[in-house]
């Protein structure tokens, strides 16, 4: 089942998303989150930050799961998906090293570290609630459209349009990784609760395609639409293209 939540503003629709994962975090003796990166989740890590100091959420029971990170990046690298969570959630809730897991990107058997990832994900049982953005390509985490997609964490090779799209963070196009590793589409899947974010008038027609389009490998976000308990999260402008799933 798909549940659309939409907003005016992007500032509103992250305070809704922050609320759900706060609710999440509130609700399990010892939640499990699967979080995402991206310029998404900037705003709703702020806010989630927000409330929990003003709310005085406990997060010393959680346990993350980061969805992927660029191969060959050192964890440090300002642009690593490591750095980005410490900045701007591990940081700021003050979380535990050993609470957080993230594919590491610099492992020098990258294979080795796809199946150490999903020893840890197997070990932590489920996801309770998968937090997901949508590239413009439709992937999820770093799940390219393909003619056939992975069920498990492995290694990818990333799309021109992405590293396009994520060029802006870094300081030349040359040095935007060309591999990542990506937590693979039956672990997403496999959460009982997902949290889909999007923004902005370019997310329009790829977030149409993901929830009302054909579901199809090309466009990896509408498997989604197999999943029990999607909840989308939107401002007014990515919304526009869903017509008649918002009547
Ligand atoms: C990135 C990440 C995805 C993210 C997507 C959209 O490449 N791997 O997890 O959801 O692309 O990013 P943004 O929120 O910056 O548009």
């Amino acid at each position: 089942m798909m549940k659309l939540h939409i907003y005016d503003t992007r500032e509103a629709a992250s305070e809704a998303a922050a609320a759900l994962i706060a609710e999440t975090v509130q609700a399990l003796p010892a939640p499990v989150l699967g979080l995402a990166t991206g310029g998404t989740f900037v705003g709703v890590y702020a806010e989630l930050v927000r409330l929990a100091r003003t709310s005085g959420i406990d997060f010393s029971r959680a346990t993350t799961f980061n969805l992927d990170e660029y191969a060959g990046l050192p964890r440090l690298h300002p642009q690593s998906y490591y750095s980005y969570m410490v900045t701007h959630l591990f940081g700021p809730l003050g979380l535990r090293p050993e609470q957080c897991h993230l594919p590491d990107g610099s492992a020098p058997d990258p294979a080795d570290e796809c199946a150490r990832y999903d020893a840890l994900l197997a070990q932590a049982g489920r996801i309770d609630l998968q937090l997901l953005g949508i590239g413009h390509n439709g992937h999820i985490g770093f799940n390219e459209p393909d003619h056939a997609l992975r069920s498990g964490t492995h290694v990818v090779e990333l799309k021109p349009e992405t590293r396009e799209a994520n060029a802006r963070f870094f300081a030349s196009p040359e040095e935007v990784p060309t591999q990542a590793l990506t937590m693979g589409i039956g672990s997403i899947l496999q959460a009982r609760a997902i949290a889909l974010v999007a923004f902005g008038a370019d997310k329009a027609d790829i977030l149409a395609r993901a929830l009302a389009g054909p579901i199809t490998t090309d466009c990896p976000a509408s498997l989604l639409q197999t999943h029990g308990d999607v909840r989308v999260f939107a401002d007014a402008a990515a919304a526009a293209g869903l017509g008649a799933l918002t009547r």
